[in-house]
């Protein structure tokens, strides 16, 4: 299969004269490393060129805005005025360096542009707010307004060929402007652009008259947008059918919109390339199709090509994952895997920082990377979860000699406990992915082996750092009856591995353990009682990260949900519940399974005789108790410990790696 692989996403496409070495497509993605003015920045040109030097034939931008009024977000790209040509320039000459393409998406957010963002009204086709993002009235275009947006978007594609740009992308899709022209839930126009495709046919027409006959153009499209009253697939098409397709060459398949952004960027439950069938159907338009939606796999994305149901595959958050996704697809190997998990992706984006990526402290920090020749010394790691296993690696890269010892019989800590469970059913591929990692390394991994740090203190000889990642340990509140037999701590009883007995459980808490396993427990036919003294359930986490697991908790009929209640005392049949004045009991002998959280393991130094800067700690040890914060501590603890190596000095903070938390907490 690599070899067909290697041949099928190898082979050249040539559009208009341009030719994509390939048919990977680094996907547009916003990633708020903008100047607020809209220009790219040294980290953005650092990332895109990692792509394209990962391999990407052709890698896109993000969505830019073309006016200021059409901006969504304080750190976008845009390309509304001459001051972001120069920048813009910069990228393209990186990513043309590396052998790549680049692309840039023009758009215009519409009715979903913030007034604090634009400073002001929002316009749309019609005078109608997006509802489900709890959007502001917009004010319906004129038909100046229109005109106006129209050659916004013919100066913005100009100003991206005069860069250097080689591929314009016209957003069509996920609910902006164009989308909403399509879309008859935002489109109620009695005049010319009612006709749901009047306004973006201006668009293509302006934009292939701005960049001339030389430049591919994409447009980029929801399949369906999947809300009621909205497009769906048919309706899609028949939209689709009256658009002059002429000026445009390649049809990019997407999905979802404002409101029901599942089908943007899919849950790991969503099946592989997802939009493969849907994508097919636009063939019969006669051009060049791509498509994108949960490509995470070079087996994948062949498929797709050779199947013949789309030329490229448009690839997101697994090149956010692994920027040389691409070259791991041509060669067979392995990439760092995306985990669908949008903890450091989608669900960040809104909330204006940088964004990161979960399995991959390293993305978004492309230019930072370590060039110094390799070390030669030993360390010790201790504790084979994310945080250890993450540091491990970071080291072994480096050349240190590492033994990792973990006291379980495998791998993967408090996250393989995780991997079991239905809303996760990727996260065993990164399990896999640290195996192999660690095994070609040449890592010592030591299973079964139960070192703690006063046996490190006693017994450091021929190690020269060490990096405690020994995690933490569940926590009950002490209210009374909580002790009974029937009460177990969710790590505690995932870590059994035994079905649950009885027909019913009950789950105390509602974080993100609480949710899955309450989740997971539904889905093994169990009812489920939760009870939370939190407001709404699992709010630590993102929106689209909860989503699936929420929306099924919150509309079966075999869960019950008690929000904003405490459990005041578990008696043998029944638990006391309070919410304010008032008291209620759930009459109930069934398993309740706790969920409050962790306290970390191991917090005291004392005991080890290693010099202070050879000492690092990682995962709930540092304070990073999320899978993006074990990882990203496990990074630093090893980077820590090899800048003190390098400088062959014993300095260093004593307690933990306060840069890793630093980076953490200002996310
Ligand atoms: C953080 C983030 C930002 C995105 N921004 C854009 C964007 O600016 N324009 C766009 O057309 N799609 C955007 N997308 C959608 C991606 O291009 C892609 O279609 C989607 O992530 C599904 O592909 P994937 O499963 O390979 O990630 C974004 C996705 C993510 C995760
Ligand atoms: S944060 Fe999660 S979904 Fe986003 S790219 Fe990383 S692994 Fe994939």
């Amino acid at each position: 299969m690599p070899g067909n692989v290697r041949s099928t996403l190898g082979a050249p496409l040539e559009i208009r004269g341009t030719v994509l070495p390939n048919r990977i497509v680094s996907a547009p993605m916003e990633r708020n490393y903008c100047t607020l003015d809209g220009r790219v920045t040294r980290r953005y040109v650092d990332y895109l060129r990692a792509r394209a030097a990962g391999g990407a034939g052709l890698t896109f931008t993000e969505s830019s805005y073309v006016t200021q009024a059409s901006k969504a977000r304080p750190a976008q790209m845009g390309l509304h005025r001459d001051h972001v040509i120069e920048p813009l320039a910069a990228l393209a000459d990186a990513v043309h360096a590396e052998g790549g393409l680049l692309g840039v998406e023009l758009n215009h957010a519409g009715r979903v542009v913030p007034s604090s963002v634009s400073q002001l009204q929002p316009v749309a086709p019609s005078a109608v707010p997006c509802a489900e993002i709890g959007g502001e009235m917009p004010r319906a275009m004129t038909i100046g307004d229109i005109d106006d947006a129209v050659e916004a978007f013919a100066l913005a594609a100009r100003r991206a060929v005069d860069a250097g740009v080689d591929v314009i992308s016209i957003h069509g899709a996920h609910g902006y402007l164009i989308a909403q022209f399509l879309s008859p839930r935002s489109n109620r126009r009695t005049d010319e652009y009612g006709e749901p495709a009047a306004f973006l046919n201006r668009v293509v027409h302006a934009v292939r008259d701005s960049v001339g006959e030389r430049i591919p153009i994409f447009l980029r499209l929801s399949a369906f947008e999947g809300l009621p009253g909205g497009l769906d697939d048919e309706a899609t098409i028949a939209a689709v059918a009256r658009a002059d397709l002429d000026q445009i060459d390649v049809i990019d398949v997407s999905a979802g919109t404002y409101g029901a952004g599942e089908w943007i960027t899919p849950s790991g439950e969503v099946e592989e390339g997802y939009l493969a069938e849907r994508a097919a159907r636009y063939r019969g338009f006669g051009r060049v199709v791509c498509v994108a939606g949960r490509i995470t796999t070079a087996d994948a994305a062949a498929r797709i090509v050779a199947g013949g149901a789309a030329d490229l595959v448009a690839v997101g958050r697994a090149l956010h994952a692994d920027p040389e996704w691409a070259r791991h697809a041509m060669r067979g190997s392995r990439p760092r895997p995306c985990i669908s998990c949008n903890q450091g992706c989608a669900d960040v984006i809104h909330r204006g920082v940088p964004l990161w990526c979960a399995v991959n402290p390293a993305t978004g920090r492309e230019g930072r990377s370590r060039r110094r020749g390799p070390l030669r010394a030993d360390l010790l790691v201790v504790g084979g979860g994310l945080a250890g296993m993450e540091a491990a690696v970071t080291a072994a890269e480096a050349g240190l000699r590492v033994r990792l010892v973990e006291r379980a019989a495998e791998l993967g800590g408090q996250f393989a406990l995780a991997a079991r469970l239905r809303p996760k059913p990727q996260f065993p591929r990164l399990l896999t992915w640290y195996r192999d990692r660690l095994a070609s390394l040449g890592v010592d991994v030591c299973l079964r082996t139960d070192q703690s740090v006063d046996e490190i203190g006693r017994s450091s000889d021929g190690i020269e750092a060490v990096i405690v990642a020994t995690g933490g340990t569940g926590y009950v509140p002490p209210v009374p009856g909580s002790d009974r037999a029937r009460v177990v701590e969710v790590r505690e009883w995932l870590r059994t591995g035994a079905p649950a007995p009885g027909d019913e459980v009950i789950v105390w808490g509602g974080d993100r353990a609480a949710v899955y396993v309450a989740d997971d427990l539904l889905a093994h036919g169990h009812r489920v009682t939760v009870v939370t003294s939190a407001p709404e359930l699992a709010p630590e986490a993102g929106a689209r990260e909860r989503l699936p697991a929420v929306r099924r908790l919150t509309t079966d009929p075999g869960v019950t949900v008690h929000l904003g209640v405490s459990v005041e005392r578990v008696d043998e049949n029944a638990v006391i519940c309070g919410r304010g004045d008032e008291r209620f009991t759930v009459d109930s002998a069934a398993l309740i399974i706790a969920s409050h959280g962790v306290m970390p393991a191991n917090s005291a130094l004392g005991p080890i005789a290693l010099p202070a800067g050879r000492v690092a700690w990682a995962g709930d040890t540092a304070g990073g108790t999320t899978i993006d914060e074990a990882i990203a501590t496990g990074r630093s603890a090893a980077l820590e410990v090899i800048a003190t190596i390098e400088d062959g000095s014993d300095a260093g903070d004593p307690a933990t790696n306060v840069r890793a938390k630093e980076e953490v907490s200002a996310r």
